[in-house]
């Protein structure tokens, strides 16, 4: 019995077959549990003798099927790890990789820059209530001023905002009166424009606003000065040009000497030197009141500029409409950045 039943064990194969062996001999009807039962009809001498002979070849075959049953889980696993092997040196499929929208790089890019000198951002609706967009802004109702920035209106007194100032209110109400206030709010804007090289009716300004005690035209021109060298990378050039806004006072745009020739002359900046990238003035004392500033205590900076132009000319582009035209040859230029 127990020969036959080793060379049984050997030859398994599967854990089945294993079970079906386990049964045959040690299971309840099993042969070698027929052997401890029937010795009650042996005489009492023979008892012991084939008691531990039993118990013995038990012990063996045991020992034996959990060895076998050892190998074959093994067996398995190998088999197992061979039938699901990767083979990683085969080559990959290439997947396209996207990138970052120059026009989002130059965002994050200007909100480091204004981050390193101090300011948070914030954010502004671009639906707006006309209220925000103009008339807290001090343009009032029949302003000739108003005609400077044509409107999409949604009803008569809701519209797609026309520039970032409007975030400058919200800013000032949210703080209710505490300063100082430094923060700098980009976004998209919108305006009737016939589409073409140098317009588009949507596109994104970067607006900054400051209002602390004794804020003066200083630390306008400082501020800005400061932001032109590190977003250009380079010593240049700047200039304050008086200019007109509703809601400065005064008003100025900002030139900085054209980054392509130095401020020598040459087509990008017109043969002028100069290159104007934004506008920017002292809060008005009305817009202060407006939004809860005493005026006579505080007084304050505002500036926005067009995230287009500064990308145009920080990167040589000639033509706004290719950051929203999504042509792949154009976008993967920028896919570095
Ligand atoms: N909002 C102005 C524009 O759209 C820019 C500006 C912002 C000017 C803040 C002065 C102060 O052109």
């Amino acid at each position: 019995l127990k020969e036959e039943a080793r060379s049984l064990i050997q030859a398994a194969h599967d854990p089945e077959k294993l079970k079906q062996l386990r049964v045959k001999y040690l299971g309840k009807k099993g042969e070698l549990t027929g052997v401890l039962r029937g010795m009650k009809d042996l005489s009492p001498e023979e008892r012991p003798v084939v008691g531990s002979l039993a118990n013995e070849v038990r012990s063996q075959l045991e020992q034996w099927m959990e060895a076998k049953e050892r190998q074959i889980s093994e067996a398995l696993l190998e088999e197992r790890l061979k039938a699901e092997a990767v083979d990683v040196t085969l080559p990959a499929h290439p997947r396209p990789f996207g990138g970052i929208h120059p026009l989002s790089a130059i965002t994050e890019e200007i909100e480091d820059i204004f981050i390193g000198m101090g300011f948070e951002v914030a954010e502004g609706p671009e639906v707006e209530w006309d209220s925000y967009n103009f008339e807290a802004l001090n343009f009032p109702k029949e302003h000739p001023a108003r005609d400077m920035q044509d409107s999409f209106y949604i009803t008569s007194d809701i519209l797609l905002r026309t520039h970032t100032s409007p975030v400058q209110v919200h800013a000032m109400e949210e703080r209710e009166g505490q300063v100082p206030v430094k923060v700098i709010c980009p976004g998209k804007v919108y305006r009737r424009d016939d589409d073409d090289a140098t317009h588009s009716h949507q596109f994104a300004q970067v607006e900054g606003l400051v209002v602390d005690r004794g804020i003066s035209m200083g630390e306008l021109h400082g501020t800005l000065e400061a932001f032109a060298e590190k977003m250009f990378a380079m010593e240049l050039e700047t200039r304050l040009r008086p200019s007109y806004f509703p809601f400065t006072e005064p008003s100025v745009e900002m030139d900085i000497s054209c980054v392509q020739c130095g401020g020598n002359g040459c087509g990008m900046c017109k043969h002028t030197g100069w290159i104007e990238i934004l506008g920017a003035g002292m809060v008005h004392p009305r817009v202060l009141e407006g939004a809860g500033y005493d005026s006579e205590r505080y007084t304050g900076f505002a500036f926005g500029m067009g995230l287009e132009r500064i990308a145009l000319l920080k990167y040589g582009i000639d033509d706004i409409r290719q950051f929203y035209t999504n042509d792949l040859k154009f976008l993967r230029q920028f896919q570095s950045l």
